[in-house]
């Protein structure tokens, strides 16, 4: 499949300004890069919000430096690690100090070489801790906040056992976000998922809104569900489900918080989504299945990520569908329905809320939007956009 050209999207989030530039994310977060137990000694490339990065551990630290060599921009993740604490470009073996990005030996031009200690030779480092079996990176502007404030409190319990994976995929990761925000595409698309077999789905939902929760973090999506055969005029009926569908086993919360997190509360576990912006055009989904569990419980629940969830969950129901459509769909233009309510919630939620907006141009863009500012061309859209406005006021 062709990829297609960012410019081509560039028009479809018009009414939220900030969130339109966000192609390539919110910079000032921070961001789920790899799983902790594929990062060792040796040098890997990642890319976060359009930033390469190169990431090693080095003794009991994580390191992570901007993936160029100032010499002639080779990418540093190609390169040795020569010395204790350094990595050497592969190139002409420029030689840089992990922890600061010094450069301090330039093997082929001598142990007398000049250009040691330059300031405009040095690369950048960026704040990487390790948490919950993963490693977070943050690329921003601003001074990075304690880790705390973007690793979901979860992750963090004492007897959490938060199983991680991570993998590239293709799609703008506002795709990736606001399909996971998407309640109605799950009532149709995931239907006949093997995970769902034994479930019984809604057939739509009424009343759809996203309210924040009290610590301002999260975007919580509530709606009614609606059961059972229904009658379309001059269609006929749906759903036809089978007779060993029975109810419970369903989502029981979802919500949405910055950068672009979606959590899904299953029966007894729970399922984080973090979708890191990679470039315009690819993100790593991140796929986080957490549970409070000790002992032999915690094995139990371990065996039952990686085989069941594994296969059923991540890969069959995410990959192969959600991740089918991300890569696939093509909008501008859309029209959206009414459960769209909660993506158009979510991208002004964006607009309004994500770090980075000084406080004059904060109330400037919330007063816009309480004008009525944000509305959009397409009638249907703009009923939607009147909805969550109410809604979320
Ligand atoms: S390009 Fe890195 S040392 Fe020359
Ligand atoms: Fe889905």
């Amino acid at each position: 499949m062709d990829e297609r050209q960012p410019a081509s999207r560039a028009s479809l989030y018009r009414s939220w300004p900030r969130y339109e530039a966000a192609d390539k994310g919110f910079r000032n977060y921070w961001y789920p890069a790899i799983e902790s137990r594929k990062l060792g000694k040796k040098p890997m490339a990642v890319k976060v919000v359009g930033e390469p990065i190169l990431l090693m551990r080095d003794g009991d630290k994580v390191r992570a430096l901007h993936d160029r060599c100032p010499h002639r921009g080779v990418p540093l993740s190609a390169g040795r690690n020569e010395f204790p604490g350094t990595i050497s470009c592969i190139y002409h073996g420029w030689t840089y100090r992990l922890a600061d990005g010094e450069l301090c030996a330039a093997l082929t031009d001598g142990p007398d070489s000049p250009i040691c200690g330059k300031a405009v030779v040095r690369v950048k480092t960026y704040p990487v801790e390790e948490r919950a079996n993963i490693i977070w990176v943050y690329v921003g502007d601003q001074p990075a906040p304690p880790i705390e404030e973007d690793v979901p409190e979860e992750f963090l319990a004492e007897d959490a056992v938060v199983i991680p994976m991570i993998e590239l995929r293709k799609g703008d990761w506002r795709y990736a976000m606001e399909n996971a925000v998407d309640e109605a595409h799950a009532r149709y698309l995931h239907r006949k998922t093997p995970f769902a077999f034994f479930r019984l789905f809604p057939a739509y939902q009424t009343d759809v809104q996203m309210v924040p929760s009290e610590d301002g973090k999260w975007l919580r999506r509530l709606s009614k569900p609606v059961f059972g055969p229904q009658n379309y005029p001059g269609v006929g009926t749906w759903p036809r489900d089978g007779f060993w569908r029975k109810a419970g086993g369903q989502v029981i919360v979802g919500k949405a918080r910055l950068p672009g997190v979606f959590y899904v509360g299953h029966k007894n576990w729970q399922d984080f989504q973090f979708f890191t912006p990679v470039d315009e055009q690819h993100h790593l989904m991140c796929q986080i299945a957490v549970r409070r569990t000790k002992g032999l419980g915690a094995l139990w629940w371990k065996l039952r990520v990686w085989s069941y969830i594994q296969l059923f969950h991540r890969i069959m129901l995410n990959r192969w569908e959600d991740g089918f459509i991300v890569e696939a769909m093509d909008c501008p233009p859309e029209r959206l329905f009414r459960p769209d309510v909660a993506i158009v919630a979510w991208r002004r939620w964006c607009d309004l809320h994500a770090r980075g907006l000084d406080g004059e141009r904060a109330a400037k863009a919330e007063a816009e939007a309480e004008d009525g500012g944000a509305s959009v061309a397409s009638g249907d859209a703009a009923s939607s956009q009147q909805a969550s406005k109410a809604e979320l006021t």
